[in-house]
């Protein structure tokens, strides 16, 4: 180096890190003392890497924490980007506005001879660079994974300084383009870990599972220099000296571990300087051709994608928190989770293990922004960036080795390809035989074991099983290798996109997963939306002064910010039960499809009374005759007894016979109209009482988020054929309603007939500037007491596009919190293609507990098949075919202009609309639109209602 060459500046460099580095071991239980430095430390921000002004004093912050989640936005905010990187792609540098913290803190130590001490940290965003009593000790890059630095020359008797400085952005920021807010800080554990003289420095236990004879192999690993180390297995009365850093140990009759039955066994292994405790399950993961198989049974993955995020701590763990989702999951019937894009704090993977989840771990790696360079200068495929690429690899899966729930190494996300992530995936290979590699960027599957997928319409999975690739031409030189895929396992590791109201259509690829011989099944797009509470909203990326952002694209999770349960994920449970039902005729048709585990966990009930139904093994079916009731009982199974994620009595499927039910026929006759009948039409042939008005005509509905974006394409401009795997593009639902002015209908009164009987009154509704009308009859008569209205509606011939929905509202005064009673679906909203979860039953609530809180508020409510509504001064009653309903107390033009429902005006008005259909949801804002079966194309309809006010 010539004397004028400036030194790298440790934010610039590529070297994964610096210091005393300690080779990555396993996450481990030990009885040798652990310090941790949590809790308050001294902080101060400067604006870039310089640092802040030595002067400037001292605040406190707490660790772990994110600076930019302070109160206050005292230390700047949150940024929220998807695929760009909020800087300059300029690798190795990152601009001079550089956020640059200065952690420190103190504690008193008394090392011992002989002992060594590390210094680990868990997290920190994105560089940091450490000093111990003022001597540097390393530097620490890669934010999402564990470092350890030997700090024994640096540690001393009595008070210690420990000193932390951190940037927020860094060379490695460009292997952490993950699709999140971006949060920088020491977010994860600081500990100090006294290393025992002698002691036990890693081990890797290897749980196998011996499918023929029911035995279990321990395959253990040790690093240690101080043998014998004694493993023992108190519950298999397993007790083995080891003398070697190798050892296979045969323990005999186990039983094996699944997602379904998770069955751990505690180890011990113990030298007379250290004791390790772990827990192990005993399972053989295994790819045979295209089948992917864990104790020789073909996986069926239910899965959904799990960033770590708490509307308040960002991405700092929350052990309680990250549980009670993790409960929720199971409750929800899934079984699988991807560590998406980034490992997660490590206690999350034992939590895995103990409830059962088929897990893909990841590398903290995506390079994301250079996709919009067109892939220029990607790391991944630069030597320079080698070695951080592997040893990323490595720090992430020797932590992780240790647990049986991980069925699969994931080396990153959206980092294109090349020469790094093969050198990452070789490692995996070499290091851990027993575990497949996966990464969906492998398109062509030259380093990977799994063939993976974002996205994929359901026929573009029914190519690739069938060995062809994408239809475009650039993909048809390579259809020698979809031929190869197709004798591999293949997964969607992201598909329906949960962002706002939906998503839809699951049914369908639940219904793929199953039948095409490769698929395996996938992992929902998301689990939580990232919603950070500020007052009494959830912001996302629009609501903070950045230059730029994705605003609510990171909201898009099965659950909503605040922790609760979408419709989505009621959806999703109900299409991925493990014990599907289905009734025919009152026979009932039960299979258990759980991998493991029989049925005499659960109790069968119809309308609340048990049944019996034969106990199956996996895989079983069986047909019983329903009992005795009302024509459609409400069938459930439930949990016999607590587990460790839910209650006795939590259902896992709910079911009903709904395909006899003939819908009510329309009362005939007509009684000459009462004096106060008459005096409530008006003059425009509308209702107008004090507590119900209307009706007008509706083919508009608030746009959701799967309605508003087109990145993907559409069934709508093309035939399925010409969709196939990439889709076709146009116009987004909602560009296609404003271009037709669905919002704007105007209205004019045709007639309006009165007999002694009846007043007929006609009306037609057209958008502004256009020739397409809709004409509404309304007939209004009076039966038994009942003020009936028979409507139809009749389109003419010009409409050339779809409509969101094909609905009168009516509207009523909203003086208050409204009681609801209805006979119908529910309970919760339920749209053309994601309706699972809905049945026929009484349901009762309050009308604004109605409608869902989606981070940015849209359409919502609907539900299917009213049958009657009773409100305290209306009753309404459904004949013929059968309307669904939404009641909410704003029209959807104010619902549509709003970002967040916090801004809503207070309403005077509650809006219900009864509609004979609405367009289906899709998954549009990341995937495929609508189906076509669930089109709403312009169509006639009509209405038969019972009204007594
Ligand atoms: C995928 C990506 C995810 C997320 C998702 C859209 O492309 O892997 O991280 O960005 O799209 O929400
Ligand atoms: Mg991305």
């Amino acid at each position: 180096m010539s004397s004028n060459t400036p030194a790298i500046h440790p934010v610039t460099s590529l070297a994964p890190g610096t210091g005393h580095r300690v080779p990555p071991r396993s996450y481990l239980r030990t009885d040798a003392d652990v310090l941790s430095l949590n809790g308050q430390w001294k902080f101060k921000l400067g604006p870039t890497a310089a640092g802040p002004d030595a002067d400037a004093p001292w605040e406190t912050i707490e660790v772990p924490s994110h600076w930019v989640l302070a109160a206050d936005d005292r230390y700047g905010q949150p940024w929220y980007t998807n695929i760009e990187y909020p800087f300059p792609v300029d690798p190795p540098f990152v601009p001079d506005d550089n956020p640059t913290a200065d952690y420190q803190r103190s504690f008193p130590f008394s090392p011992r001879p002989g002992h060594r001490y590390y210094l680990r940290t868990q997290g920190i965003e994105s560089l940091a660079i450490i000093r111990l009593n003022d001597a540097e000790v390393g530097t620490v890059a890669g934010s999402r994974l564990a470092q350890e630095l030997d700090i024994t020359e640096h540690l001393r008797e009595g008070d210690n300084i420990l000193d932390i400085r951190v940037h927020q952005w860094s060379a490695h920021t460009y292997l952490e383009d993950q699709d999140q807010w971006w949060l920088p800080g020491i977010f994860r554990d600081v500990e100090i870990l006294t290393r025992p003289d002698g002691g036990i420095e890693d081990v890797w236990v290897r749980a196998d599972f011996d499918l023929v004879t029911g035995h279990g192999i321990l395959d253990v690993e040790l690093r240690t220099e101080n043998f014998p180390v004694t493993l023992s297995v108190p519950e298999l009365g397993v007790t083995e000296e080891i003398d070697a850093p190798t050892a296979r140990i045969e323990v005999g009759k186990v039983q094996p571990w699944s997602a379904d039955v998770p069955r751990l066994y505690d180890v011990t292994l113990a030298n007379s300087a250290e004791t390790i405790t772990l827990r192990t399950g005993f399972r053989r993961v295994e790819i045979r051709g295209a089948q992917w198989l864990v104790n020789g049974k073909k996986l069926r993955l239910r899965g959904v994608n799990r960033h770590e995020f708490h509307p308040e701590k960002g991405r700092v763990f929350d052990a309680a928190d990250a549980r009670a989702g993790l409960c929720l999951m199971k409750r929800a019937n899934i079984n699988a989770i991807r560590f998406s894009h980034y490992p997660p704090h490590p206690e999350l993977v034992a939590m895995c293990d103990e409830l059962g989840f088929w897990v893909i771990d990841e590398c903290d790696l995506e390079t994301h922004g250079f996709w919009l360079c067109d892939w220029r200068d990607n790391p991944s495929d630069d030597p320079r960036w080698r070695d951080a690429y592997l040893d990323r690899v490595e720090r992430f899966v020797e932590r992780d080795k240790n647990h049986p729930c991980i069925i699969a190494w994931s080396l990153g996300n959206e980092s294109g390809t090349g020469a790094n992530l093969a050198a990452m995936s070789a490692w995996i290979h070499a290091r851990d035989p027993h575990r497949p590699v996966h990464y969906e960027g492998d398109h062509e599957g030259s380093y990977t074991d799994i063939v993976s997928r974002m996205y994929l319409p359901i026929e573009g999975m029914e190519d690739l099983s069938q060995g062809v690739g994408p239809r475009s031409p650039e993909h048809l030189e390579s259809a020698g290798r979809y031929a190869a895929l197709a004798q591999r396992p293949m997964i969607q590791c992201e598909y329906a996109h949960a962002m706002g109201n939906g998503p839809g259509a699951l049914r369908e690829y639940e219904a793929a997963f199953s039948t095409l011989p490769q698929w395996h099944g996938g992992f929902v797009w998301e689990w939580r939306d990232h919603g950070l509470a500020r007052g009494d909203f959830y912001a996302y990326g629009s609501d903070f002064d950045q230059d730029f952002s994705d605003g609510s694209f990171v909201c898009d999770g099965l659950v909503l910010s605040d922790g609760t349960p979408s419709p989505g994920l009621h959806d999703l449970a109900a299409i991925i039960t493990p014990i599907p039902l289905e009734i025919h005729q009152r026979q009932l048709t039960v299979t258990n499809l759980r991998h493991d585990g029989d049925t005499s966990d659960l109790v069968f009930n119809a309308d609340g009374l048990p049944f019996d139904v034969p106990v199956l093994l996996p895989g079983e079916s069986a047909v019983v005759e329903l009992p005795g009731g009302r024509w459609s009982p409400v069938v459930t199974v439930e949990l016999k007894e607590d587990t460790a994620w839910a209650p006795a009595g939590h259902v896992l499927t709910t079911a009903q016979e709904l395909a006899e039910e003939q819908p009510s026929p329309v009362p005939r006759g007509a009684e000459p109209l009462s004096t106060a009948t008459a005096a409530r039409i008006d003059a425009d042939g509308l209702l107008a009482s004090a507590t119900l008005a209307g009706p007008r005509l509706t083919l508009y509905r608030a746009p959701t988020e799967n309605d508003r974006l087109s990145g993907f394409g559409t069934y709508l401009e093309g035939s399925v054929e010409a969709t196939r795997g990439a889709g076709v593009p146009g116009p987004s639902n909602a560009e296609r309603w404003h271009a037709q002015r669905l919002h704007l209908l105007r209205r004019r009164v045709l007639s309006v007939t009165r007999t002694d009987t009846e007043i007929l009154a006609v009306h037609r509704y057209a958008p502004p500037s256009s020739d397409a009308w809709v004409d509404v009859t309304l007939r209004w008569r009076e039966v038994d007491g009942q003020l009936l209205l028979d409507a139809a509606a009749v389109p003419n011939s010009r409409w050339k596009d779809i409509w969101a929905r094909l609905g009168l509202e009516f509207t009523l005064p909203n003086t208050g919190p409204l009681p609801v009673r209805w006979y119908g679906t529910g309970p919760g909203e339920n749209y053309p293609d994601a309706c699972a979860a809905a049945f026929v039953d009484e349901f009762a609530g309050e009308a604004s507990g109605l409608i869902t809180d989606y981070a940015v508020p849209q359409e919502s409510g609907h539900r299917a098949d009213l049958r009657r509504l009773t409100l305290p001064d209306v009753e309404l009653t459904t004949y013929g075919p059968r309307p669904g309903f939404s009641l909410r107390a704003h029209d959807e033009r104010t619902v549509a202009a709003a970002r967040h429902s916090s801004e809503l005006p207070e309403s005077d008005t509650w809006h219900l609309v009864l509609d004979v259909a609405q367009h289906g949801i899709g998954t549009r804002s990341c995937g495929p639109d609508v189906l076509p079966a669930y089109h709403l194309r312009p169509r006639s309809g009509e209405w038969h209602l019972g009204l007594r006010l």
